[in-house]
C-alpha cells in the first residue's frame, strides 16, 4: 500500500516546504502542486547549488519522479516554459512533468489587472507578488477563465480573441494598457505547442496512482494563513492554500491524504499587507531577516519578521488536520538569550487563543509571550535529535506540548543534509 503526504506551509508562506519536498521526494513516485502559481517560490539548496522553483513541484529534481501541476493551479504558459528550460539549463531532465487539462491558464491580461487591481486600492493594497494570481482565479471563478484543454485546442485562437475582447474593457476602464491580440496570440499558440505533450487527465493519473500504491507527495505553496477562506481576509491569496484545496485541486478524494505535514518555521514571517500580532520592527526583527535571509524568492522583497504565534498555528493545526510538524529554520535562532513564543493574545483586556476572523480586530490584538531559554551553540551540522542542545530540545518540545502535535523533523539549515528526523512518516 501506498502511502500520500501532504506538506502544508502552516503560517504565511515561506516556511521551507521546497526543501523538505525535495528531501521527502526521495521515497516519492509522485509530487503534485494543487494550487497557486508563480506567485510561489520554493528554495532548494543541494550539492552546494541553490535552485528556485515557482511553478514545478520540488520532486523535479529526482529523474524517477513524476511532477504534476494540478487543476486547482493557475499556470502562466511563458513563465512555466522559462522555468523548464532553466531547469534543463542546469543539467537535469525535468522530463516528467504532467499539466491537468483543468487547470487554469494565467494569461498577460491578468497580470495587468492585478497590478490596476493594487494602484487602485492604493494604501489599502494587499501586497501581491504582481503575478495576476487574483484575477486568474476571479475569472475561474466567475467562469470566464480558461482551462488547459482549451488552451491546447484548435479553438483557442477564437476563445482567446472572445476573452480578451472583455478582458481589454476592463483593462481600459481601469486605465491600463490593453493587451495586443495578434502579438500575444503568436506566441500563446507557440506555448501551447511546447505545453501540449505535458497535458493529461491529472485526475484519472493520480486515481490510477492511489490505487497502484505509488507514493504521493502533494506540495502545497504559501501558507494556510494567507487562505482565501481562512487567512486574515482580504490580505490574502486567492486559493484555498489549506488541506481542503488538496482536495478540490486534485481530484484525490477526501480520504485520498494519510497524512498532513505542518511546515512550522521556528519564528514568524509575512511578505505583504495585513496583521502580524508578533511582529518585531526593530533590531531584532532586523536579525531574524538577515540571518534567515528573509527576502522574497519571487519578489525579492524584505520579509516581515516576528516571534512564534502559537494561537495563529493552533488555528491552522484545526484548520488542516495537521498530524505532523516540521518544525525549520531553527538555527535562524541561535545566540538569543532568551526566545519569546506567543501562547495569548490579550483583545478589549480579554485573553484569548484563538484568531480572529477580523483583520481589523487581529491588529489590535497584542500578544502575550512566553520566554523561553536560548541556545549559543552551532546547530547547523547536528544530525541527531539527542545531540541537540538541550535549550533547542526544550523549544521543539514546548511547541509540541503546546499544540498537541509531535514534531517529527527539525530543519537546521537550507541544505538537504541538514535535516533532523525523530520519526520516519513517509
Ligand atoms: P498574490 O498571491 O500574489 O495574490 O498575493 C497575495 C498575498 O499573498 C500577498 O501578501 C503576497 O505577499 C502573499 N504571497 C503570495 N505567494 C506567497 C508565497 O509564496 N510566500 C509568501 N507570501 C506569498
Amino acid at each position: 500500500m501506498g502511502k500520500s503526504l501532504l506538506v502544508l506551509g502552516s503560517q504565511w508562506g515561506d516556511e521551507g516546504k521546497g526543501k523538505i519536498t525535495n528531501f521527502l521526494s526521495e521515497k516519492a513516485d509522485i509530487v503534485i502542486r494543487y494550487q497557486g502559481g508563480n506567485n510561489a517560490g520554493h528554495t532548494i539548496v543541494f550539492g552546494g547549488h541553490k535552485y528556485a522553483l515557482r511553478l514545478i513541484p520540488s520532486g523535479v529534481f529526482n529523474e524517477n519522479v513524476k511532477c504534476v501541476l494540478a487543476n486547482g493551479m493557475v499556470i502562466n504558459p511563458r513563465a512555466f516554459k522559462e522555468e523548464v528550460e532553466e531547469i534543463r539549463k542546469a543539467g537535469f531532465p525535468a522530463k516528467n512533468i504532467y499539466i491537468s487539462d483543468r487547470a487554469h491558464v494565467l494569461f498577460d491580461h491578468h497580470i495587468e489587472l492585478d497590478r490596476l487591481n493594487e494602484e487602485s486600492l492604493g494604501s489599502k493594497k494587499i501586497g501581491t507578488t504582481k503575478r495576476g494570481i487574483g484575477p486568474a482565479y476571479a475569472d475561474k471563478i466567475s467562469r470566464v477563465g480558461m482551462r488547459m484543454c482549451d488552451f491546447i485546442s484548435n479553438e483557442f485562437p477564437e476563445l482567446y480573441k472572445n476573452l480578451l475582447t472583455i478582458k481589454n474593457k476592463q483593462i481600459i476602464d481601469m486605465g491600463g494598457n490593453p493587451i495586443d491580440y495578434d502579438k500575444t496570440v503568436k506566441e500563446y499558440l507557440e506555448l501551447a505547442d511546447y505545453i501540449r505533450p505535458m497535458v493529461i487527465d491529472t485526475v484519472a493519473m493520480i486515481g490510477k496512482a492511489r490505487k497502484e500504491g505509488k507514493n504521493i507527495l502533494f506540495e502545497g505553496a504559501q501558507g494556510a494563513l494567507l487562505d482565501v477562506d481562512f487567512g486574515s481576509y482580504p490580505y490574502v491569496t486567492s486559493s484555498n492554500v489549506t488541506s481542503g484545496g488538496t482536495v478540490d485541486g486534485t481530484g484525490i478524494g477526501c480520504h485520498g491524504i494519510d497524512d498532513i505535514l505542518g511546515i512550522v518555521k521556528a519564528y514568524e514571517t509575512r511578505v505583504g499587507e495585513g496583521a502580524f500580532p508578533t511582529e518585531q520592527l526593530n533590531e531584532v526583527g532586523d536579525l531574524i531577516r538577515e540571518r534567515g535571509h528573509e527576502y522574497g524568492t519571487v519578489t525579492h522583497r524584505p520579509r516581515r519578521t516576528g516571534f512564534l504565534d502559537l494561537p495563529a498555528l493552533k488555528y491552522s493545526i484545526q484548520i488542516n488536520s495537521i498530524s505532523y510538524i516540521c518544525l525549520t529554520l531553527v538555527d535562524v535562532l541561535t545566540g538569543f538569550d532568551k526566545v519569546p513564543v506567543c501562547t495569548h493574545y490579550e483583545y478589549q483586556g480579554q485573553l484569548i487563543d484563538t484568531l480572529p476572523a477580523s483583520d481589523r480586530v487581529l491588529r489590535e490584538c497584542k500578544p502575550v509571550y512566553a520566554y523561553l531559554d536560548g541556545w549559543t551553540e552551532d546547530i547547523s551540522n547536528i544530525k541527531t535529535y539527542d545531540a541537540l542542545p538541550e535549550n533547542v530540545r526544550k523549544y521543539v518540545e514546548f511547541i509540541e506540548k503546546e499544540t498537541g502535535t509531535p514534531v517529527v523533523m527539525v530543519s537546521t539549515g537550507p541544505d538537504k543534509n541538514q535535516t533532523i528526523i525523530r520519526e520516519e512518516i513517509f
